[in-house]
């Protein structure tokens, strides 16, 4: 299957998306475009080019600040009080492709979109919520490491992510 990823359109059918988690499928029904519309976060989704408007999966960013002790210590030090991050707020695929492949693909697009934007602007860290074990799990294995105080927030630091693309 060819998946492409691209900003979530008018056209996208986010009504009958289904990852199995209800707060995660009604935020990206109720949510996504309005806070997309005032420029809160931006979201990406996953399509087959075939069915272009039906949602594989899709990823949500924003920026914030973290404080920079709450890193593990290995990546904190040195690093100022707060930080610059971009948040994964949300990530998730559809139930029916679920362990094809394409919550990686989700998850890789949006570190290098993040590592893109920051040529441009200062970027310490990405950081993701992880709804759950398995979640946090899935992280980990793409190289986040969990916060030591916030089990649910994991971070992988930019230039970490940036040798994903050299
Ligand atoms: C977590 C989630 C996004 C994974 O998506 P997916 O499409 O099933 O994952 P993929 O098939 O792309 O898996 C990519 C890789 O991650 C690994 N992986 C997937 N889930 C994993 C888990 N729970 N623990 C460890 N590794 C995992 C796969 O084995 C695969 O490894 P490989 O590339 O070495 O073969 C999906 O299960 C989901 O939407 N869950 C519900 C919502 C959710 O929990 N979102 C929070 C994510 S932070």
């Amino acid at each position: 299957m060819t998946i492409r990823i691209q900003a979530l359109q008018v056209h996208h059918d986010t009504e009958s998306f289904q990852c199995g988690s209800a707060p995660l499928d009604d935020w990206l029904r109720r949510v996504a475009r309005q806070h997309g519309g005032k420029g809160v976060s931006r979201t990406f989704v996953a399509v087959d080019p075939d069915t272009p408007d039906s949602i594989l999966g899709f990823y949500s960013l924003t920026v914030g600040t973290a404080e920079g002790a709450s890193l593990p210590p290995q990546l904190a030090k040195r690093l100022p009080k707060k930080i610059p991050i971009v948040l994964i707020g949300r990530l998730a695929t559809a139930e029916p492709v679920r362990g094809a492949g394409i919550g990686g693909l989700l998850l890789i697009d949006a570190l290098r979109r993040t590592v893109r934007v920051a040529s441009e602007v200062g970027i310490a860290a990405i950081l993701v919520d992880a709804k759950d074990q398995n979640a946090a799990r899935f992280c980990e294995h793409f190289g986040f490491q969990p916060l030591p105080d916030a089990k649910d927030r994991l971070v992988l630091t930019l230039n970490t992510a940036a040798t994903l693309f050299d």
